[in-house]
């Protein structure tokens, strides 16, 4: 409830500020766009190109759509001359009011037109744009026989994806799909054009593995490549009174897929009457591998599992689950792997959401994924800002997703969607398994992901922020997404 309130408070008064204060320069912003930029202001297709209802319902003064990198400076300098507020959008899939979309007086840089994907030479390297999606990544890199560490939905964006992390198939062994990029060329906030990676501004390198929105726009991706092969993989549907089973198999799984970290389960519970895993294997087939067996023993309704099918097979199929056009909210906790917890939280899931259980207007789901040994040792090996440890042992991360239609209370879900973060918060400390740490692409803008991370590596992320931006021009200007 607190948390709720408190988001209500923060939304409102960053509204009565934005309009109080702000001098309505925007206009002069989307006139400079629409004589520098003809024909790539305000074209419609962009405007509601957002997954969630929330942010497509927001309307900015204007929206311009740079195409290549030079034009994305161009842009940044006319907003920051003329001090106008900016969203950036790529794949526009993160969910909160606001995350890459801003109101009146601001303006929105969508880089939906950055979407190219090609290979170096040797192919062991994809320059990837950040307006594209994770299936035309995968589609222009297939016929090379290579893969990247990349999203499990299609129209997912690569842009917000690679900044908060990045959870894919290819994640228990190769870490997460920021930890496999090589190199970023960045726009700062003074409108300088600059490579990062490990030999070029190294610092700025290691912060954009976690930037959200604090160090520049993102023009360029180089991601490193792995060759692609066949796979194993689909989902599963089970009855409720399985529920506890399926929670103790994905123990068992976590600590079995710590020796290869070849495998991913899923395993989500919420409002509909049955509970589904989904399934994958980076080879064609599971042969002998037992990872997965105590979950393929559970009896089940509903079984697409199946050998030497492709990553494009199995993102597809989880795609269907996903509906755009609603409203979306997303929260996230996690703590140490649990059956019990798992089960329990999604019990007093059903308690808070009794009021709709029927309603089809609402569904509600918490999506299991552990990050088990394999997954840590990856994350370590790559350094990247989140801290996450194999001495602190696996960790289960949440995501917690809600939809719903315009005729439901918007304040009302968020609030009950926060109750349950709150009481699985309270729960998962009185016994022990809390874990502060909080995965930003699922995160909710109630919380700040940056609190969770070690505290060494959020300063050394400020002291670059001001290296790279000592005006602090992205703060006053840039208002969505997560804040350092
Ligand atoms: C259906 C669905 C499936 C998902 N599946 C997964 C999954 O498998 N694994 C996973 O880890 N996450 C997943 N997510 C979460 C997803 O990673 C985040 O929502 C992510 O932010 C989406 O990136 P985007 O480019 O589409 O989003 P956007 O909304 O366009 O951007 C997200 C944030 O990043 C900022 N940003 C975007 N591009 C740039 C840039 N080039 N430079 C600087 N800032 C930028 C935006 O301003 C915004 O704040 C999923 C989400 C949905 C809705
Ligand atoms: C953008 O601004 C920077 C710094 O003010 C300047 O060096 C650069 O030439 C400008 N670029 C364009 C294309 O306006
Ligand atoms: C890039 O975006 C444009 C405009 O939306 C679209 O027409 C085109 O198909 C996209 N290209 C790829 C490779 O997705
Ligand atoms: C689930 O199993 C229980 C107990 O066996 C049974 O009563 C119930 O009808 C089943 N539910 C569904 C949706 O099949
Ligand atoms: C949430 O997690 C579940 C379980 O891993 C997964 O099936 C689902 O696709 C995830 N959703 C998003 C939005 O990533
Ligand atoms: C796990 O399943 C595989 C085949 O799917 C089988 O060969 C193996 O014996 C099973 N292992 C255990 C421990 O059940
Ligand atoms: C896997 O599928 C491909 C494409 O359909 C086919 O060529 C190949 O023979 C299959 N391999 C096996 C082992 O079935
Ligand atoms: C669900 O939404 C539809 C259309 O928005 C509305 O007509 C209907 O009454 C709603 N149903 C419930 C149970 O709220």
């Amino acid at each position: 409830m607190v948390q709720a309130l408190s988001l209500v408070a923060f939304t409102v008064s960053s509204f009565l500020i934005s309009r109080t204060s702000a001098v309505p320069t925007s206009s002069s912003c989307c006139d400079a766009f629409r004589s520098q930029f003809p024909g790539q202001v305000d074209i419609p297709e962009f405007a509601t190109a957002y997954f969630s209802a929330q942010e497509s319902d927001i309307t900015p003064s204007c929206r311009v759509n740079p195409k290549t990198a030079e034009e994305v400076v161009q842009v940044l300098n006319i907003t920051t001359q003329n001090g106008c507020k900016f969203a950036v959008r790529s794949g526009g899939h993160m969910p909160w009011a606001g995350s890459a979309n801003i109101d009146e007086p601001g303006v929105t840089i969508d880089l939906g037109f950055l979407n190219s994907t090609t290979l170096s030479d040797d192919k062991g390297v994809a320059h990837v744009g950040p307006g594209a999606r994770w299936g035309s990544v995968y589609d222009a890199i297939a016929p090379e026989g290579r893969v990247v560490v990349g999203g499990r939905g299609e129209d997912v964006g690569v842009g917000g994806f690679l900044l908060g992390g990045g959870l894919s198939f290819f994640s228990p062994k190769f870490g997460f799909g920021g930890d496999n990029v090589v190199g970023y060329q960045v726009i700062l906030a003074d409108g300088r054009i600059v490579e990062a990676n490990s030999q070029e501004n190294s610092d700025l390198f290691w912060a954009m593995r976690l930037a959200g929105t604090n160090f520049g726009i993102v023009t360029r991706y180089d991601l490193r490549t792995l060759p692609s092969t066949r796979m194993w993989g689909g989902l599963r549907s089970y009855n409720l009174s399985f529920a506890l089973d399926a929670a103790n198999a994905m123990l068992d799984f976590t600590g079995k897929v710590a020796a290869e970290g070849l495998d991913t389960l899923g395993l989500d519970f919420g409002n509909a009457d049955e509970f589904f895993t989904n399934f994958a294997h980076i080879e064609p087939d599971i042969d002998n591998s037992d990872v997965f067996n105590a979950t393929l023993d559970i009896p089940f309704t509903m079984d697409t599992t199946r050998s030497n099918v492709t990553l494009k097979n199995l993102i597809q199929e989880i795609d269907a689950l996903f509906a755009s056009g609603l409203h979306v909210a997303f929260r996230t906790i996690s703590f140490t792997p649990d059956a019990q917890f798992m089960v329990d939280l999604w019990q007093e899931g059903l308690k808070i959401f009794a009021p709709y259980q029927g309603n089809p207007n609402v569904s509600w789901t918490l999506g299991y994924s552990p990050i088990s040994l394999s997954m840590l040792r990856a994350i370590e090996a790559a350094d990247d800002a989140q801290g996450l440890a194999t001495e602190d042992g696996a960790i289960m991360i949440t995501n917690l997703s809600a939809f719903w239609t315009d005729d439901i209370s918007e304040d009302d879900m968020q609030s009950k969607l926060s109750q349950l973060i709150e009481w699985g918060k309270a729960t998962a400390q009185e016994r022990g398994i809390w874990r502060k740490y909080l995965y930003l692409n699922y995160a909710s803008p109630d919380v700040d992901p940056y609190a969770s991370i070690p505290t060494d590596n959020a300063q050394r992320l400020r002291s670059i922020r001001k290296k790279f931006d000592p005006e602090d021009v992205f703060l006053r200007l840039w208002p969505g997404g997560f804040k350092l």
